[in-house]
């Protein structure tokens, strides 16, 4: 009988990928997925640290599992990740049936305690040194990148992957707990990326996402002090044959340098999209934030990059009811979102993490009732506007990789693909610029590049319809079969963050 795991994962595309290759680890060793957790032998929780909403949900389900456990004693319960290197030993206090911690520098020894548990019976912990208890190098050490062979099976989606190009960040935003839970920034060497982007495009992908925490901070130095930027690294793996579509997430707005923004124009796989968080409107608030720019630095920041680009598209992430906001510092980041035309914004309410900056200096001293109206303001203010941006491309064709059932299909169909061809499906897949289009057309369409003429718009979705597919000359419906789409059933397109 093959073992089984279970895997719940929260957090970011980091996460995500990082979950992915936990999964394809343990399949090599004949771990087979169970969507039940207390069927599965390994039940794994890949966390999240970056609001306290996040973590409690993951002590929630912890504790739901407590009874479970101790009727089968021999059932293995790890925690993984952000929140694993945070709260390290303390996990064990708060939920003593818990096997394994292991941090997010540590996920290669997964296999390790994993057996080491099953023989043992001991709790086992993996976690990478805190960023002040050793000095830089040893501590860079300690958080190990996570990029073993990737396992094509184990991918959401055989035609997207996600890459990581660097781990960390060494930004310290006051509010932010990346930079502790995720370590050093540290930059893969380009030849490694260029290979995995290689094996992905010549197992079927089309469309790779690299990853960084400020990911247009990359930078990889050679012995030789030569050094590569993401810009360069754009242009190594453009011309990987197969591949169509590059992105990548998420952009620092003072690192937005004028030969990335170029690199972006002139290859035309690079999709012309950026996620660039502005946080806030108010210089005051962006101080205390230790954003290291002002709100004109990132205006201009804007306009460089929609003249060095034309039609491209921008998104930010902002948070509200931070230390010391007040009405008027609230009021400047209504209207930067009023005038910057972001395709969308997340917002967040902000949620204090004990051992920031912010958590030491400031006090918390926005009223939650306030954060929640701010918050619901800010996301009116971008629903106009992003519905303002989708109305403007009614009427256009645009190019759309297909990602697969629409989320009403998937609901209709409770989650999983229909097997055989069963006439036409709402359908969901992405444009250039990262907008969501949703249509009608076959299944097999799925991991395929169609033309599709928008009709609809609402803030969050096009919709369209198909018309001939000009770059092959056929209807977009003849298109030969490909291959099924979905591991788990999901869509995995998430946006950042996925909680
Ligand atoms: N590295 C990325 C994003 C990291 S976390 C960047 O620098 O843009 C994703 C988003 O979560 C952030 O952009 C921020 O908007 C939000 N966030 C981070 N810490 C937070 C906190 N303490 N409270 C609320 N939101 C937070
Ligand atoms: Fe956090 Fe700032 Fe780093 Fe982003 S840049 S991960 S917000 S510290
Ligand atoms: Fe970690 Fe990503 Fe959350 S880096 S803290 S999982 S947003």
């Amino acid at each position: 009988m093959s073992k089984k795991l279970y895997i719940e994962t929260v957090g970011c595309q980091m996460n995500v990928l990082d979950s992915e290759l936990v999964v394809g680890a343990l399949r090599r060793q004949g771990y087979e997925l169970t969507h039940e957790a207390t069927d599965a032998d390994v039940i794994l929780f890949n966390t999240c640290s970056v609001r306290q909403h996040a973590e409690d949900k993951i002590y929630s389900a912890l504790g739901r599992l407590r009874a479970h456990k101790r009727r089968h004693p021999d059932k293995v319960l790890g925690v993984l990740g952000c929140m694993a290197q945070k709260d390290k030993e303390w996990i064990l206090h708060r939920a003593p049936h818990v096997d394994i911690v292991c941090g997010t520098g540590q996920l290669a020894r997964l296999p390790e305690l994993i057996a080491a548990v099953q023989q043992t019976h001991t709790p086992q912990l993996a976690l990478s040194l805190d960023r002040k208890e050793a000095s830089r190098i040893e501590v860079e050490r300690s958080f190990e990148s996570y990029d073993p062979l990737r396992d094509p099976s184990m991918r959401p989606s055989p035609f997207q992957a996600y890459v990581r190009i660097m781990i960390g960040c060494d930004k310290f935003c006051t509010y932010c707990i990346v930079p502790s839970v995720r370590g050093p920034e540290q930059s893969r060497p380009p030849e490694h990326i260029a290979a995995e982007v290689r094996q992905l495009a010549a197992e079927g992908c089309k469309e790779v996402t690299l990853l960084g925490q400020t990911v247009n901070s990359y930078e990889y130095q050679y012995a030789d002090g030569r050094r590569e930027r993401l810009s360069d690294l754009l242009l190594r793996i453009h011309d990987t044959p197969g591949l169509e579509r590059i992105k990548f997430i998420t952009n620092f707005p003072r690192d937005m340098s004028d030969d990335l923004l170029d690199a972006v124009r002139h290859l035309p796989k690079v999709c012309e999209y950026l996620h660039v968080p502005a946080q806030s409107g108010c210089n005051d608030v962006l101080k205390r934030m230790k954003r290291l720019y002002t709100v004109e630095f990132y205006r201009d920041m804007l306009q460089r990059c929609r003249e060095r680009v034309p039609g491209v598209a921008i998104s930010s992430d902002f948070i509200v009811g931070f230390c010391g906001e007040t009405e008027a510092s609230f009021q400047r980041t209504c209207d930067l979102v009023r005038e910057a035309g972001f395709k969308n914004s997340f917002i967040f309410k902000y949620s204090p993490r004990p051992g920031t900056k912010a958590d030491e200096l400031f006090a918390d001293d926005v009223p939650e009732e306030i954060k929640k109206r701010r918050n619901n303001d800010l996301l009116a203010i971008q629903n106009r506007v992003s519905l303002a941006d989708h109305r403007r491309r009614i009427g256009q064709t645009v190019e759309v990789l297909v990602e697969g059932l629409s989320k009403t299909e998937l609901k209709a169909s409770g989650g999983r693909p229909s097997s055989g061809d069963s006439g036409p499906k709402q359908l969901t897949g992405r444009t250039m610029t990262d907008h969501i289009v949703v249509f009608e057309g076959h299944e097999r369409l799925i991991g395929q590049t169609v033309q599709v003429r928008i009709e609809e718009a609402t803030a969050l979705t096009l919709f369209g319809t198909v018309v001939t597919n000009e770059r092959i000359g056929v209807e977009a419906d003849r298109l030969p079969q490909v291959s099924s789409f979905s591991l788990h059933g999901t869509n995995r397109r998430v946006n950042l963050p996925l909680i």
